[in-house]
């Protein structure tokens, strides 16, 4: 039975009957909704290991809001990439439902024609061929198999930077337009963003967050949706929307409800979490000045020792989220900025870079390289660009060039935001690739890039208290 079926059972939505109804779409799933109008707060959505919530500060989820309105041309919807149902994501299982059921298809004979499947920037290449379900399947494959939007951009003007090769195996991507496969970023949890979009292209100098989410919700409904740009009123409606949204795990199916015997988990807590640009920052809290404490998460220290043994999992991986070691070396953005000092080697831990209490993004826009784009870690299904800088003729290969994108400065090149750190366990795949499976992967990626000797019960420790948030 599909997720959104026992979705909108649990909603009362949709009454028990053997009979499965064949709301499986996005699309449908707004329609069937606009009737009742509203998704109630708290609503337990599932996910691999156990349920999340989401809280509207508004008192309810309001579907008729501008975010699940057809604003476009080609029938995107804010709602088509930042589904309520995978923690205001996507994720590759639920394209492959929608893909499998869009337009009466039953599993397997799907026409994939659901919004989401369109070429500018849902196929892996806008010259696709999807004259046939089986050249749709091919032209998808980067959704479908990852969860991956293809973000085309141009070579910045006045970039420092050429481009030199291109291996792009969809035969596409060149200096006009080069295509980065990156996963949707979760709509909710807003409040604590100090950069918009995963290489900050959305974030403009002395501007409010606010502001940099209304200009980024025009440019979503031009680009991804193909429309014209929104009113000032739609994008302001948006915006109150969506910054009003909190989302957490709210029950786990090891450690039982998140919220329970003194800890702090579940979305409530959420609510209550204070933020602001340079809370915590490594260089001092930008409000109180007091130096940066690595302790950043405290949410679980009540199971600090738990009987439960599953809890004090949680706990462990709290601890060692704070205070393991890791030898910060390598990083674009860390080891070779002058801000740092320039430092080959710093000693710093998981928060020096997820520094946000209780939220674990980075507190203040710091854009940073930790490796993911390198081309050793290349799949052959990314494609492959080779940038030389004008000045020096250095060369870097990479799969993504992230913020280099944006300030056309060659030592931006593969650098990226520090992104949120709750609702995790609802929108697998992660990193901006999508290239960890799972959060255990994740945190292998971690301990193999930075050589940090974690044992195999720290690894699943801190997949525990990860898939907790
Ligand atoms: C076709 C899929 C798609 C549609 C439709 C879409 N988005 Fe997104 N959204 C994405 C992707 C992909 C990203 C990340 C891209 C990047 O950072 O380069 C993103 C990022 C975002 C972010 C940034 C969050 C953060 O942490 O920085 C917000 C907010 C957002 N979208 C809101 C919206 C709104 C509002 C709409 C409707 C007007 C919308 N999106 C429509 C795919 C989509
Ligand atoms: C040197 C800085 C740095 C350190 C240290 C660091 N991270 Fe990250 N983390 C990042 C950045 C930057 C990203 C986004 C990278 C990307 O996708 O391009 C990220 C992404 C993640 C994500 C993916 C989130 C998502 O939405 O896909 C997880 C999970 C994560 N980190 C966990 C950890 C854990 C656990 C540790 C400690 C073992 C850790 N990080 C240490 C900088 C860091």
């Amino acid at each position: 039975m599909s997720k959104y079926v026992v979705w909108m059972m649990a909603a009362g939505l949709v009454a028990c009957t053997t009979e499965e109804p064949t709301l499986s779409t996005t699309e449908d799933l707004v329609q069937y909704h606009s009737s009742s109008g509203f998704i109630p707060n708290k609503l337990p959505i599932p996910n691999a290991s156990g349920w999340a919530t989401t809280i509207s500060t508004e008192g309810r989820i309001d579907l008729g809001n501008e975010f699940f309105q057809d604003l476009g041309t080609n029938g995107r919807r804010c709602v088509t990439c930042h589904l309520p149902t995978a923690g205001w994501g996507i994720t590759p299982e639920q394209v492959q439902l929608t893909f499998a059921l869009t337009n009466g298809g039953t599993i397997n004979d799907g026409l994939g024609l659901g919004a989401i499947f369109r070429l500018n920037d849902g196929a892996n290449s806008p010259n696709a061929d999807v004259s046939t379900q089986t050249k749709r399947r091919k032209a998808y494959s980067m959704l479908l198999n990852h969860g991956l939007i293809r973000v085309g951009m141009p070579m910045p003007a006045n970039a420092d930077f050429e481009l030199i090769a291109v291996d792009d195996p969809y035969g596409f991507a060149s200096a006009a337009e080069l295509s980065f496969f990156r996963r949707p970023l979760p709509s909710t949890n807003l409040k604590f963003l100090s950069a918009v979009m995963w290489d900050g292209r959305e974030t403009f100098a002395g501007q409010s967050i606010h502001f940099d989410l209304s200009q980024q919700s025009t440019d979503a409904t031009t680009g991804h949706a193909q429309g014209e740009a929104l009113t000032d009123a739609q994008r302001e409606s948006i915006v109150n929307f969506e910054v009003a949204l909190h989302t957490a795990q709210e029950y786990d199916r090891d450690a039982g409800n998140l919220s329970t015997a003194g800890a702090q988990g579940g979305t409530e807590a959420v609510i209550d979490q204070v933020f602001y640009i340079g809370i915590n920052d490594l260089f001092g809290d930008s409000q109180t000045h007091m130096p940066f404490d690595p302790v950043v998460f405290d949410i679980y220290d009540a199971w600090n020792n738990s009987s439960k043994r599953e809890r004090a999992a949680v706990a462990r991986g709290q601890r060692l989220f704070n205070t393991k070691a890791i030898n910060i070396s390598g990083v674009s953005g860390i080891n070779d900025e002058a801000i740092f000092g320039t430092p080959a080697n710093v000693v710093g831990t998981c928060t020096t870079c997820h520094d946000s209490p209780n939220a674990g993004d980075h507190s203040t826009a710091v854009p940073l390289d930790i490796g993911l784009v390198a081309a050793s870690r290349r799949t052959i299904d990314m494609p492959l660009y080779t940038f030389r800088e004008k000045s020096t003729g250095a060369i870097k290969k990479v799969t993504d060039a992230g913020r280099a994108m944006v300030t056309g400065k060659f030592k931006d090149i593969g650098r990226f935001k520090g992104p949120i750190l709750r609702g995790l366990a609802a929108r697998a795949p992660y990193f901006h690739d999508g290239s960890a499976a799972t959060l255990e992967e994740a945190v292998e990626f971690y301990n193999v890039r930075f050589n940090i000797g974690l044992t195999s019960r720290e690894k699943s420790d801190l997949a525990a208290f990860l898939r907790t948030l």
